[in-house]
């Protein structure tokens, strides 16, 4: 069956060792966020432990997000806030000397990637404004922009940052649907919708033509959004919903997460 919709877990109530052997990865422990128990395809953080090193012929097309630590691909360097992606099939060498912490996307994705083996040090690429062409993207928020899809030059995988006391206006919004699958991960801070706060470790997979929203946010927020398996248009509904900074959670969860959902969590760390 198609992955379905966990809106929203926090990763840190997801126990390691939860995750299905990763190809070519024998050592690593994990946790999965949703998968596509059919197709293999699943996002999921990953901890290579000290000394790693693999030879890696992924079937996936993969890219990944350096939460701690650091690693290399092919002897070059992905450290924290690192971004890589790798072409399906590609041999590359892993290594990891003191280990690492990394949010690993594991798609079957059709378009050719631009690049076999692409490396970003996400701390040195610049801030951007809205997202082009799509229609109605918030004008005050700022991209870190990861991938683009290379026919549409749309944002595929890209870091967003919100600012804090942020309200729909009358704090009342119509919602919103997409024709494609929306994910996110938050890094820090939290945006609040009507599944509740979704605080650091946040992480939603919300399949194509799922209304959602509206959105508000009292401390700001920087996330990892992905858009992915379809074009990205907004597409507004009619009818306006409230929202406020107090929603309680009440995640969306898949039968077998549901024991990952019963709380927020509210510890120190960060996944
Ligand atoms: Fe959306």
């Amino acid at each position: 069956m198609a992955r379905p919709q966990t809106e929203f877990l926090f990763a840190q109530n997801v126990p390691w060792g939860s995750a299905a052997p990763l190809p070519d990865r024998p050592g690593v422990s994990a946790k999965t966020l949703s998968e596509d128990d059919a197709s293999g395809e699943r996002t999921v953080i990953v901890r290579l432990p000290a000394n790693y090193s693999a030879t890696v012929a992924s079937p996936f097309f993969e890219e990944m997000y350096v939460l701690s630590g650091a690693l290399t691909l092919d002897g070059a360097p992905v450290k924290r806030d690192g971004y890589a992606s790798i072409d399906r099939g590609r041999r590359t060498a892993w290594g990891s000397t003191d280990g690492a912490d990394v949010l690993l996307w594991l798609d079957n994705d059709p378009l050719k990637q631009p690049s076999d083996l692409m490396i970003h040090d996400v701390l040195t690429l610049p801030w951007r404004g809205p997202m082009i062409p799509v229609e109605g993207a918030a004008p005050d928020l700022r991209r870190k922009v990861l991938r683009v899809d290379p026919h549409t030059g749309q944002y595929r995988n890209f870091l967003l940052v919100g600012l804090p006391l942020r309200y729909p206006h009358d704090w009342k919004e119509r919602d919103l649907t997409h024709p494609c699958v929306e994910e996110m991960f938050v890094l820090a801070g939290e945006i609040t919708g009507p599944q509740g706060r979704i605080g650091k470790g946040g992480y939603f997979w919300r399949p194509a033509e799922v209304p959602h929203g509206p959105f508000c946010s009292r401390e700001g927020s920087l996330a990892i959004f992905r858009f992915v398996k379809g074009h990205h248009i907004n597409v507004w509904g009619d009818e306006y919903f409230p929202i406020s900074y107090d929603q309680p959670y009440k995640p969306i969860l898949p039968l077998h997460q549901q024991q990952f959902g019963r709380s927020a969590y509210e510890g120190p760390l960060a996944y």
